[in-house]
């Protein structure tokens, strides 16, 4: 177990050890089985988050405060667009200037080349850590919640087969940082990775490269294919969502038309009893139901939807417990 983690920025998973990952999911399990018993742990008492927003959220922003507030402390709500962001507030300064209100900072902004270098240029100039709440290439909290429901699930995972794949939506191009997360966390942990989309929605190059070295070390295997049932075959963990052609196109049209392509990419209940018998079904919410997933799957016995949303508070928990402290 680490115990120095006071002070520690979480941007991206892969900058965390193993050794700290599983003290954060150690602390996690605490922390549910506290709050299941009504056990009260105000462990950042007199704290303080800053929650600042450039997009749009329910669970993220739900959890984060409503974790603050179990953990005895406060979460202040902002977002770009009502703040002088928006006149011109620079990373340096809100890092710099909320860093000393404040005893954490954490931040989604998802915007494509834009993201992670605004929450990296503010962690910069912070005194406090800087959590990330999703980037346009990372989703750190959301993988650790994920990866929490898949042991609670499985027990340890190493030797399970996970499927990521990609599926059809029509609401928006959806943000790549959840798969991206998930695959370099899961090898990780010794789980098998299948990696399914249409050729025109690949993942970052150097996310794979990563992934497949971390598959590597751990003896575990990383494949990826285009071909969506056969990803499904016999597989413990359906982990299938859309996400935009970013790699492919910047052009929205374009990206529209290149999805539209893929609409018979929906999980239903013939593709999900092709899996183990135990399979589960996942995705980190919003879902456009009866387009990526049926009513019936999301819906029914395998899906952990509602639990993975739940381990979001957990895993937050013990991240903002852990650093903040
Ligand atoms: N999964 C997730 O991050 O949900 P929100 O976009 O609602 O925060």
């Amino acid at each position: 177990m680490q115990t120095g983690l006071r002070g520690r920025d979480l941007i991206d998973l892969s900058e965390w050890s193993r050794d700290d990952i599983d003290t954060l999911l150690d602390v996690a399990m605490s922390l549910k089985r506290d709050r299941a018993l009504g056990r009260a742990h105000p462990i950042l008492k007199d704290k303080t988050l800053a929650m600042l927003f450039f997009y749009a959220s329910t669970r993220t922003r739900a959890s984060f405060e409503a974790g603050m507030t179990q953990l005895g402390g406060h979460a202040m709500f902002l977002e770009s667009r009502t703040s002088q962001i928006a006149h011109g507030d620079t990373a340096k300064e809100i890092g710099e200037i909320l860093g000393r209100y404040n005893d954490g900072i954490a931040i989604r902004h998802v915007d494509w080349g834009a993201g992670n270098s605004y929450i990296r240029s503010v962690a910069e100039a912070s005194r406090v850590p800087v959590l990330n709440m999703q980037c346009d290439i990372y989703h750190p909290h959301q993988a650790l919640a994920d990866l929490m429901t898949i042991i609670e699930r499985f027990g340890d995972p190493r030797g399970r087969t996970a499927t990521i794949s990609w599926a059809y939506a029509t609401s928006y191009q959806k943000p790549i940082s959840a798969p991206q997360s998930l695959a370099l966390l899961l090898p990780r942990f010794g789980m098998n990775v299948r990696l399914v989309h249409p050729p025109e929605f690949t993942l970052m190059p150097e996310i794979v490269a990563r992934a497949e070295e971390f598959a590597r070390r751990a003896h575990a295997s990383f494949e990826i294919s285009d071909d969506f049932d056969k990803g499904l075959a016999d597989t413990a963990v359906i982990y299938a969502k859309s996400w935009g052609a970013v790699n492919t196109t910047t052009d929205e049209a374009e990206g529209k038309r290149l999805i539209d392509q893929y609409s018979s990419w929906i999980t239903d209940a013939r593709r999900m009893s092709t899996a183990s018998d135990d399979a589960i079904f996942m995705h980190p919410l919003p879902a456009d139901r009866n387009v990526e997933v049926t009513d019936e799957v999301i819906d029914g016995p395998q899906s952990a939807v509602y639990d993975e949303a739940e381990n979001r508070l957990h895993a937050q928990k013990a991240v903002m417990a852990l650093t903040m402290s």
